[in-house]
């Protein structure tokens, strides 16, 4: 079984079960102040788990493409990957842990479906703590559909529980499945939940029952829900009796391709690591580029974009490659995968010539920074300071130079480099802090405000510059509201003005939003503006703003625009070609 068939499967089977099958959200978030990625499947749907309803239903799976930054060291072992596709079933309020479980082992297990021979199947499940109790619910559903007690492990919650993804919002234990590959085990300790590759993961079912409130309670949700991820790559590693995710035919030939091009025939232990790392992380920059909405830089999503493909060049080099590669390697990952992403024909050229820039520009630094770096260890120390330079001058992330420093046995610090970058002021500690830490937003008071103003900015921005604007990104934190749209010249402090303006008017008249459901069809004959207009299945749900605007969007919004305060602009600048930025914040109403 190949991945594709594996995809089609699940989604078959959960639309056997009533399902609504919902296409993949962005891997850039809508609308979340904490995240740079979308992390999982659940992510784009946390307002629905928070209690909003969904225009599909309670029932809901789909295939999600996923960036999980968290897990950049570990890739280069058999199973972790910075990119993946996520299969996942959502309960929205209406199965729980019993039909959940049931299914998943169904769908693992039955020949019809994946046909994995049961013995080799382990579960976990939540130990409980003074949080939560021990999930003996889960357990008893195991234990009757005939997994013996050997292998249903408990473990804490550092293993068994899921979220919030954030500080806050809803989270719960999970039960994890693992297929036992036959190897040996690494010691005495070794199970489930250790990562010597004997063990696979391949899917997890969380309960989410639980709120995390800020000040760190676990409150029953009204609604529980379930909430599922299966990681494609692994499962079909294991269907397929592979023992890591890179011999599977998604990834065997962006493998097979840099080993030409390194003219390495068995790689040695080492070799293989850095073969792993640029397959890995080449793979996620073309997906990452393939939405046509970042590009390289030293900021949020591009930071992270330039770090993939800076280290997959520095791993290059490594093993011998000394030209120009990563174009040749984002080629052989579109061919894979513009069969079910469209958007890799949509955006090819935009994707081959952002990787060739980035390299062109980094391949020449790297030589000098790399002779710089020695010089700057001999003292067996990398200060703050240096790795500033081999950042600014060099180009290296941070995270290059701590890497290199680790292998080289030189002491660094990275608190030091922080300072360093604070002083310089790219980038507020604090600001990195919150968002390298990942996590969602909850539906907040000020999130609406802020995601309502957005609305009526947008709009605002059509009336002014015109109707080419289109909205390219939207990110909103408790503090501030971003939005990119499309627009090629700086806005005058006169269009400012008057964007302001507008806006501000719209909020004193104090206009009614309104939440409707509708078809694809029909938004689209109301007007209503929407960046992923086809991404959301068969309804949608549209905001309107009474006589303003209207938008595909999945909220959450305010009721009224006269709850907004005062609206403010507080930066405008390109962040690429064609692509504006504006920063904006709500304040007090300004008492006239
Ligand atoms: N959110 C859970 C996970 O990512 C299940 O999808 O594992």
């Amino acid at each position: 079984m190949k991945a594709k068939e594996l995809k089609k499967k699940y989604l078959k089977f959960f639309k056997e079960k009533e399902h609504a099958i919902i296409s993949s959200a962005s891997l850039i978030p809508e609308n979340d102040p904490s995240v740079l990625f979308t992390t999982a499947g659940m992510h784009p749907l946390v307002p629905f788990l928070m209690g909003e309803k969904h225009p599909q239903g309670k029932r809901i799976a789909n295939v999600q493409k996923c960036i999980r930054t968290g897990d950049i060291d570990d890739v280069g072992d058999a199973s972790h990957l910075t990119f993946f596709e996520m299969l996942g079933n959502w309960s929205l309020g209406d199965y729980f842990k019993e039909e959940a479980i049931k299914w998943s082992y169904e769908f693992i297990t039955d020949k019809k479906w994946l046909g994995l021979d049961v013995e080799n199947l382990h579960v976990t499940v939540f130990a409980g703590d003074k949080d939560a109790p021990k999930d003996s619910e889960a357990e008893k559903v195991w234990l009757e559909l005939g997994i013996p007690k050997e292998r249903i492990h408990f473990l804490p919650k550092e293993d068994n529980w899921w979220g919030p993804a954030g500080d806050t919002g809803p989270c719960g234990p999970d039960t994890e499945m693992f297929i036992d590959t036959g190897k040996d085990p690494c010691s005495k300790k070794c199970g489930p939940g250790c990562y010597c590759g004997k063990y696979f993961e391949i899917w997890n079912d969380v309960f989410m029952q639980y709120n995390k409130t800020a000040d760190g309670k676990y409150e029953k949700l009204k609604q529980h829900n379930v909430d599922t991820g299966m990681g494609v790559e692994r499962t079909v590693a294991m269907v397929q009796g592979k023992s890591t995710i890179y011999e599977i035919e998604t990834f065997a030939p962006i493998v097979d391709k840099i080993k030409k091009l390194a003219k390495i025939d068995e790689p040695g232990d080492e070799q293989t690591k850095h073969l792993r790392i640029i397959s890995d992380h080449l793979r996620s920059a073309a997906f990452i580029l393939s939405e046509g909405r970042v590009v390289p830089s030293n900021l949020d999503q591009g930071y992270i974009l330039r770090r993939l493909i800076r280290r997959s060049i520095r791993s290059g080099r490594q093993i011998g490659i000394e030209e120009n590669f990563c174009k040749d390697i984002a080629k052989v990952v579109s061919k894979i995968f513009r069969g079910d992403y469209p958007e890799f024909d949509e955006n090819k050229d935009f994707i081959l010539n952002e990787i060739e820039k980035e390299e062109d520009k980094f391949s020449k630094a790297l030589t000098k920074g790399l002779k710089q770096f020695e010089k700057f260890g001999k003292d067996g120390k990398i200060s703050g300071k240096d790795a500033f330079m081999l950042f600014s001058t060099h180009g290296f992330p941070v995270e290059m130079t701590e890497e290199l420093a680790k292998e080289e046995g030189f002491k660094f610090d990275k608190k030091e480099f922080n300072k360093e970058f604070e002083k310089h002021q790219k980038l507020s500690r604090k600001g990195a802090e919150k968002k390298f830490k990942g996590g969602l937003s909850d539906a907040s008071y000020e999130n609406s405000k802020l995601h309502t103003a957005t609305h009526l900015l947008h709009q605002a921005l059509r009336k002014v510059l015109g109707d080419h604007v289109k909205q390219m990104g939207s990110n909103i934190t408790p503090e501030r509201l971003r939005f990119d749209f499309s627009h090629d010249a700086k806005l005058s402090d006169e269009e400012k003005q008057k964007v302001e303006d507008i806006v501000n008017e719209n909020i004193k008249a104090g206009l009614e939003v309104k939440r409707e459901e509708m078809s694809v069809k029909e938004a689209r004959k109301a007007g209503a503006h929407g960046l992923f207009a086809d991404k959301y299945g068969e309804k949608v749900s549209v905001y309107t703003i009474k006589g303003f605007s209207k938008e595909i969007c999945m909220g959450p919004h305010v009721k009224n625009t006269s709850e907004l305060g005062h609206f403010k602009i507080k930066k405008e600048k390109a962040v690429a070609a064609g692509i504006r930025r504006i920063k904006a914040v709500l304040e007090e109403d300004k008492k006239e």
